[in-house]
């Protein structure tokens, strides 16, 4: 199977791409703007394995191209950062609308397979005492323009799918974490503050609620909607992981041999969720499909270890990326 991966040289891309590169009879090609959210570095292991072609996901002839030679897309290519989103929507509504249409239109062109990757932030957020967690029918009611931007692109899918028969699957998953993740997110973010001698930054109270999934898992099950997905079903994906953000932060500081209490409350995000939580039993008990990583601790220890050990892979990013929160007070 020729598959076009796009956002392969992102975090969960990335993941992906070595996963599976080696699986026999799979050819993995690769679409990426290489933004600043994109490295080769982390493809380096599989080099020999993959092709890399550096483009826009929203290049429709090089889209229309690169799909007539596959067998199916798995779409990852996003902006995907909300702190980002309230800086700057405008390429959200490029990459993550613009470009997505102009996948769909080349998978209708040529009857290809296609896999869209999409989050939970498009239902929404949850109360922190609500019993009931996201499923597949949860109505959609995204925050920020970054969550607004996936639903419209979750929404166009369906509707290609349905209108064209477009042969496509959907999966919103929670928040993942793991190696090659880019550090202006939460947890990468903290670790390598710590590694670097700052301390770590919690927005507001850090009562948030995220539900972790380590990115390996949301990549297992990934490829299970790919390989045995119905078609035009939309499946969630987590692993009961939820943890507030004080917790996590506390966490990270103990398992790195410091005072739990040793970070800064920082200004709060604009609109921030308050709770996300997936009910993932569709996928579990249709698909088969399970997580491999059930103990956070032990996923976030060896998250810690590959950061210590990277340090070539996000130290020239560090100070940049410390820069733009400080201007934000965050
Ligand atoms: P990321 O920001 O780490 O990587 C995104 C990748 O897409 C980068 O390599 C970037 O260069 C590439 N890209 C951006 N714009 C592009 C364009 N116009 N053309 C081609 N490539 C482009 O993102 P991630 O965290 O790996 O997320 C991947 C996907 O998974 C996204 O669709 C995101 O919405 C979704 N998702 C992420 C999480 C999470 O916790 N990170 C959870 C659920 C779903
Ligand atoms: O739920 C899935 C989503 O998870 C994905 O769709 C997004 O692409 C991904 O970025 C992630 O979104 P979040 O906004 O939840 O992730 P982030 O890592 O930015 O923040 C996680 C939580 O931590 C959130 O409540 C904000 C908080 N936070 C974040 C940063 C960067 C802090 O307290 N301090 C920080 O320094």
């Amino acid at each position: 199977m020729r598959i076009l991966v796009t956002g392969g040289a992102g975090f969960i891309g990335s993941n992906f791409v070595i996963e599976n590169a080696r699986r026999p009879g799979v050819n993995i090609t690769v679409l990426d703007a290489l933004t600043y959210a994109g490295s080769p570095a982390s493809l380096s292991s599989v080099s020999d394995q993959v092709s890399l072609v550096v483009g826009d996901i929203a290049d429709a002839r090089l889209v229309h191209d690169l799909v007539s030679k596959c067998d199916a897309v798995v779409h990852f290519a996003a902006e995907s950062h909300n702190d980002n989103s309230l800086a700057d929507p405008s390429p959200f509504v490029q990459t993550n609308i613009v470009g997505t249409y102009t996948l769909l239109e080349a998978v209708r062109a040529y009857g290809v397979r296609y896999h869209h990757v999409s989050t939970d932030e498009v239902f929404g957020d949850l109360e922190l005492d609500d019993p009931a967690k996201f499923t597949e029918h949860t109505a959609y009611n995204p925050s920020s323009p970054y969550s607004s931007t996936k639903a419209a692109s979750d929404m166009l899918v369906r509707a290609w799918a349905r209108s064209f028969g477009v042969r496509a699957t959907l999966s919103n998953c929670s928040n993942n974490y793991g190696p090659y993740q880019h550090i202006e997110k939460f947890i990468p973010r903290q670790i390598t503050n710590i590694l670097t001698g700052v301390r770590p930054k919690l927005y507001g109270a850090g009562r948030n609620v995220r539900d972790w999934i380590h990115v390996d898992d949301h990549n297992s099950a990934v490829w299970r909607i790919l390989d045995s997905g119905e078609i035009g079903r939309t499946y969630l994906i987590g692993a009961d992981g939820e943890l507030d953000n004080l917790s996590v932060i506390r966490m990270i500081l103990e398992l790195m041999g410091r005072d739990p209490h040793d970070f800064d409350h920082v200004t709060d995000r604009a609109g921030h969720d308050l709770r996300y939580a997936i009910d993932s039993s569709t996928l579990r008990d249709e698909l088969g499909w399970h997580p491999r990583y059930t103990n956070f601790r032990e996923g976030l220890q060896a998250t810690i270890d590959w950061y210590r050990d990277n340090h070539g892979w996000w130290e020239n990013d560090k100070d940049a990326v410390e820069a733009r929160y400080q201007a934000q007070g965050a």
